[in-house]
């Protein structure tokens, strides 16, 4: 450390072997006490507490001073470190064997009394927000700040190691293809037009690639205009890369690589290489392109056996193209008919029209309004399929299949989160690959791309591109999932601008609508493109995880509410005339 007149030493790092030396402590008084006339401060810097005492019979003058200072004053002491009386020792902290009687003190600046206590747990996150400056001063913050720092350098540290170069890209751009809305920026310049703020570097990457920069990456600020979750924010961060002349192997290797480091920084030690599940199974066991595998409770299709039964409303589901999976919850037939319409209620709250259910009792007999519509044998089936034993409930949703994926799944995790299956020392990561390349969007009445439009399809998808068959078309691209959250996702880029062509038509954009987008990209693919691959990390959810919290707010220093709001500064805010007419625009909004 490089020491200043303020400052020779830090709070938190005074121990036995300081005894007897002169130094200059600065921090923030984060308590202040009077025991018999004897005043106790408790000094905070970043590194930790450190605990002064004034005497009034040792230095009468720096009692004086200490008599006017309050909680979080700024303040700058100097004098000897010296061993407190044993009996004294505070364990709590590390510093908790030695104390300073100042020789000399000095407020460097007073604080007004702070609108909330700053380790009080019942203060709510707007008044934080608010005050973000303050809340920064809990130790709860400082770790999650301190983490995010020492995983980024990690990051930064291992890509180096690898051969990545960190390149910067744009903020102002034309627009980006990860299929969030964009943030406009309007342009005083070119009067109408207007930048779009990235949603990822993902065509900037891609051009680098083709510049030969062969191995990229940075930790890239990104823009999505979307509706705000825990998990996501307006702006967010990534670790982003991209890499030359590799296939997908390749890219989840250096990836793995990664996530060991950036996870051994956090003090947590996981092993690759990462089970690899097609999405398929993923959707098929857990409901989910996310799965949380720490618990079980994994789906079953019952969709033959309702077949050969005379169980009508869902057989028409099944034969218009719907699936039915169900979920056996293990001591459920102990429910009650309330306990059973709430989990009903919960499933029609996911969008399921009905949620049938079967009790398979202690006495071997099993009860359900289904039961009239399946045979005792077909009823004997669906227990095995269910894997059910008595005393067991299963559940059931017979809809489209993205439908009941997402009921059921969500449904696995209510129940996982409700019965404490989930061990939360588990590190469960794993890649999801094999995604579809296009999902039907039923709001567009199209297909959109289920990664974005530059992924590469599986190439032995090819002639499916050509005979329309989209729904059936894989691409090359994957996900990395841990416990249940997705903290990156990548792809194999099309080096090809033949390839690009049919992509952008599959998914109805005309060649001049695909020019005006991304027409500099196509272009670029013309002029020798190496094959290419990459992935981004979500930084804010990987920090978020790693310090235990479930909301990224927590790890980001100044984050926006839900309502994409900066409660401190007040952003947005009103723009004036003036500068409404400089940039060529006219609000259709009166402000008071
Ligand atoms: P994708 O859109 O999957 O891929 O984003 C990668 C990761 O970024 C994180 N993330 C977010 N984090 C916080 N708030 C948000 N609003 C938000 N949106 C996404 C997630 C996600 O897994 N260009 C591609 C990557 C590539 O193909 O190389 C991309 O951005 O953790
Ligand atoms: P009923 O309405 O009593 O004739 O029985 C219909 C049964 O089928 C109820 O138990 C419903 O919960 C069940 N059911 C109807 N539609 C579905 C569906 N799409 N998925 C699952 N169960 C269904």
């Amino acid at each position: 450390m490089i020491t200043t007149k303020l400052k020779s030493h830090n709070c938190g790092n005074l121990n036995l072997n300081n005894i007897n030396e002169e130094v200059t402590l600065s921090g923030w008084v984060a308590t202040i006490r009077d025991l018999g006339g004897i005043l106790f401060i408790e000094l905070r810097d970043r590194s930790g507490i450190f605990q002064l005492v004034a005497n009034p019979q040792i230095n009468p003058e720096v009692h004086k001073i200490f008599e006017k200072i309050r909680s979080e004053y700024v303040i700058c002491v100097k004098g000897k470190i010296t061993r407190r009386p044993e009996e004294t020792y505070n364990e709590k902290y590390a510093t908790g064997q030695v104390e300073m009687y100042p020789e000399s003190v000095e407020i460097l600046s007073e604080a007004k009394t702070l609108p909330f206590v700053l380790d009080d747990p019942n203060v709510s996150e707007d008044v934080r927000l608010k005050y973000r400056y303050l809340d920064i001063r809990r130790e709860n913050m400082l770790h999650n700040l301190t983490l995010r720092h020492k995983i980024c350098q990690a990051a930064r540290a291992y890509l180096n190691g690898e051969d990545f170069l960190e390149v910067e890209t744009p903020i102002l751009i034309k627009t980006t293809p990860e299929g969030a809305r964009d943030y406009l920026v309007p342009s005083r310049v070119q009067e109408g037009k207007f930048y779009a703020l990235p949603q990822s570097p993902q065509i900037f990457k891609q051009l680098l690639m083709v510049g030969g920069i062969e191995r990229y990456y940075q930790i890239a600020k990104c823009f999505r205009d979307e509706d705000l979750r825990a998990d996501r924010q307006p702006e967010f961060t990534q670790i982003d890369l991209e890499m030359s002349f590799v296939e997908q192997q390749d890219v989840i290797k250096v990836v793995e690589g990664l996530i060991v480091e950036t996870f051994k920084a956090a003090g947590v030690d996981v092993k690759p290489p990462f089970i690899q599940m097609p999405w398929q199974e993923a959707m098929d066991r857990f409901g989910s392109d996310k799965p949380d595998t720490r618990f079980g409770l994994e789906l079953f299709d019952i969709g033959d056996i309702i077949l050969e039964s005379n169980f009508e409303i869902v057989k028409n589901t099944l034969k218009n193209g719907g699936i039915v999976r169900g979920i056996r919850i293990p001591g459920g037939a102990k429910y009650s008919r309330k306990d059973i319409d709430d989990i009903t209620k919960l499933a029609v709250s996911f969008g399921a029209k009905a949620l049938a259910n079967i009790i398979y009792n202690e006495d071997g007999t099993a009860k359900s309004p289904v039961l009239k519509f399946v045979t005792e044998d077909q009823a004997k089936q669906i227990q095995e399929r269910a894997g059910a034993q008595a005393g067991d409930i299963i559940f059931f949703v017979a809809d489209k299949p993205k439908l009941v994926y997402d009921i059921m799944g969500r449904l696995r995790l209510h129940f996982g989160k409700t019965l404490n299956l989930i061990d939360e020392n588990k590190h469960n990561l794993l890649w999801v690959v094999d995604f579809p390349m296009f999902e039907w969007s039923e709001e567009e009445g199209r297909y959109m791309a289920m990664h974005h439009p530059f992924t590469s399809p599986n190439l032995e998808d090819l002639d499916k591109l050509d005979s329309g068959d989209l729904g059936n078309v894989k691409s090359i691209a994957y996900d990395i999932v841990y416990n249940g959250t997705e903290l990156g996702g990548g792809s194999v880029r099309i080096h090809s601008s033949e390839v690009q062509k049919k992509i952008f038509k599959a998914l109805g954009l005309t060649e001049e609508e695909a020019v005006e987008k991304f027409g500099f990209m196509v272009n670029a693919l013309q002029y020798g493109t190496p094959p290419h691959a990459g992935l981004a990390i979500g930084l804010d959810r990987l920090v978020a995880l790693l310090c235990r919290t479930d909301s990224i707010r927590d790890v980001i220093a100044f984050p926006k509410n839900s309502g994409a709001k900066d409660l401190m500064s007040d952003a947005p805010g009103e723009a004036s005339l003036q500068q409404l007419r400089e940039l060529h625009l006219k609000s259709t909004v009166t402000h008071k």
